[in-house]
């Protein structure tokens, strides 16, 4: 049964008298008995000025408080933390977590029998299913959608894998000054999610097989009616949801978890959906194992082709059937059985979606973008802990690779020196970033996408092996390995490297190798010092991530937060 306002009443003597004066002031807002007596479903409202992909937000609390209503609950929505990718400083990875504790606490906090979550841009989704997870109360997850595409000049384009090509065409000086700032207004040219396979993207398809979102939702584009219908149903669902439905952890089980990690790689996803992935789980007690990641990027084929390891945007993507029509083609892979929010098995969702004649979006496996999965996960003297690659968005001619280190000591020694004329580096050197990770930068900063030296851009070269303990945007091609583990600000083998040093990268073989010997390596190791960010106390929340942050492999959460492992 609903317990409505009766719901975690705080002690302001007797309970009689603490419902009463909730009663008393929430009678302010003009609510009736009628109203308050129903179930209550919280709507997070993550409207920002400063977050577009969420600027589809109070029409989307419109619909679902209207399906909340036509389903007999009462729909409250509250704000919390929003976060978007380009206004977060330092980066956006830093406040993920503080938006999961505060999504946590605030429905914790209420008197809410569901919740409905709505979350879009890269780090709002993670945050949303950590803080599920963690209050595990019923709640369902309803995506902000990817904005549609843009165009320019007769061609095709999106946030934000076009963002960067452009912006390597402009450092590279064959697009110009004014063709830069006119396509500044077409890239992103509707509210929503970047509309390519990055980490927005991602973690919305993701959500769907994950089971937390309706099935066929999480593609949907931002501005179309579909979208405000799913809010409705995602109301609509949550009354059902309050009256005793499923809670987050009972939908995300271990298995709900491998089926995400299928679809992970069956969408050529983001490296960044591995991180998150991971954090959700550590808050259900469960641990993402590396060595299954990579085992299901040997078995399972990109099937997306989507930018950036392939063609086509999010919209063409829904258009052509969505996640859940995907699935079908590597069901064999799945857990058909888990439980989805919407009360459907997983297996019964695949079934249900739709077969659309003639599209060339959703490969089967014969026709498949790539035989292996979107990601690898390599080990080796430099990694101990593991290391990711983006394989789907790689050169293939640099998946075996061996060369000379060319080391940045941080993301602001990069930023410094990558396009000095005078900087000696060569094509088939290594571009090596260190104390970019979680207590590094601190916040493990998107600058594993590491800018090719703009000397040899001039020159045409387009892709370089670059390595670093930083993440990449989803929406980034190149070969370029992250996460590196142990990072280097913790005293990580990566803070060992020396330019001049060789490096070996073996894809096929799943090895990083740094070709020193291990006298020396111990040597360095001895004189090795950490860096001051990492050694001076911080205040505040940056010094609370100080303290608590853990590595990528554990998804970068708290460990106050963390579960522990059933
Ligand atoms: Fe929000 Fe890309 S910046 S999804
Ligand atoms: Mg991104």
């Amino acid at each position: 049964m609903a317990t409505g306002m009766r719901k975690g009443l705080a002690s302001y003597g007797d309970p009689g008298f603490s419902l009463f004066l909730r009663k008393a002031f929430i009678k302010a807002m003009g609510y009736s008995d009628d109203a308050l007596d129903r179930p209550i479903v919280g709507i997070t409202d993550t409207f920002s000025d400063f977050n577009p992909c969420h600027g589809n937000v109070p029409k989307l609390i419109d619909a679902v408080k209207r399906g909340v209503m036509l389903a007999g609950g009462l729909p409250m929505s509250f704000p919390t933390v929003s976060i978007h990718e380009s206004f977060s400083n330092p980066t956006s990875m830093f406040l993920r977590n503080l938006m999961a504790m505060d999504t946590e606490e605030m429905i914790r906090a209420q008197p809410m029998d569901a919740v409905v979550l709505i979350g879009g841009c890269d780090k709002t989704v993670p945050a949303q299913l950590m803080a599920a997870a963690s209050a595990d109360i019923p709640a369902i997850m309803l995506v902000t959608g990817p904005m549609l595409v843009g165009h320019y000049k007769g061609e095709v384009l999106g946030a934000c894998t076009d963002c960067r090509r452009l912006w390597g065409q402009h450092r590279a000086g064959t697009f110009s000054e004014d063709e830069i700032e006119e396509v500044s207004g077409r890239l992103a040219p509707t509210t929503g999610t970047c509309m390519v396979m990055g980490t927005a993207s991602t973690m919305a398809c993701v959500t769907e097989a994950l089971g937390m979102s309706l099935p066929g939702s999480g593609s949907i584009p931002a501005t179309h009616a579909d979208r405000l219908r799913a809010a409705e149903a995602s109301g609509a669902r949550a009354v059902a949801l309050a009256k005793g439905g499923q809670r987050p952890r009972e939908i995300m089980t271990k298995a709900a978890f491998r089926n995400a990690l299928v679809t992970l790689q069956a969408l050529g996803g983001s490296t960044n959906g591995l991180v998150h992935l991971t954090a959700i789980a550590g808050r259900c007690g469960i641990a993402i194992d590396l060595d299954e990641v990579d085992q299901l990027g040997r078995e399972v084929p990109v099937l997306a082709d989507l930018k950036p390891s392939g063609e086509h945007y999010l919209e063409h993507f829904h258009w052509a059937g969505g996640t859940m029509r995907m699935l079908r083609e590597v069901r064999e892979l799945l857990a058909l059985d888990a439980m989805t929010i919407s009360g459907q098995t997983l297996g019964a969702a695949i079934d249900a979606a739709p077969d659309v004649p003639g599209q060339t979006i959703i490969r089967t496996r014969a026709t498949a973008l790539s035989s292996t999965g979107a990601m690898a996960v390599l080990r080796g003297n430099l990694a101990p802990r593991g290391a990711v690659i983006k394989q789907s968005a790689a050169s293939p001619g640099l998946m075996q690779h061996t060369g000379r280190a060319v080391v940045f000591d941080s993301v602001e020694d990069m930023t410094l020196r990558i396009d000095d004329d005078g900087l000696d580096v060569t094509k088939d050197d290594v571009l090596v970033l260190r104390n970019a990770g979680p207590k590094g930068a601190p916040g493990m900063p998107e600058a594993g996408y590491m800018p090719i030296p703009r000397k040899l851009a001039r020159r045409g070269v387009k892709d370089m092996v670059r390595i670093s303990d930083a993440r990449m945007s989803g929406t980034a091609f190149g070969t370029i390995v992250l996460h590196i583990t142990p990072e280097a600000a913790i005293g990580g083998p990566l803070a060992l490297v020396r330019t001049g040093d060789r490096i070996r990268l073996d894809v096929p073989a799943r090895r990083i190798e740094l070709l020193v010997d291990t006298a020396t390596l111990d040597a360095r190791r001895q004189a090795w010092r950490p860096p001051a960010e990492v050694t001076t106390p911080a205040r505040g929340y940056a010094g609370l991530f100080q303290r608590s942050v853990l590595q990528a492999d554990q998804g970068c959460d708290f460990d106050f937060l963390v579960e522990a492992p059933k």
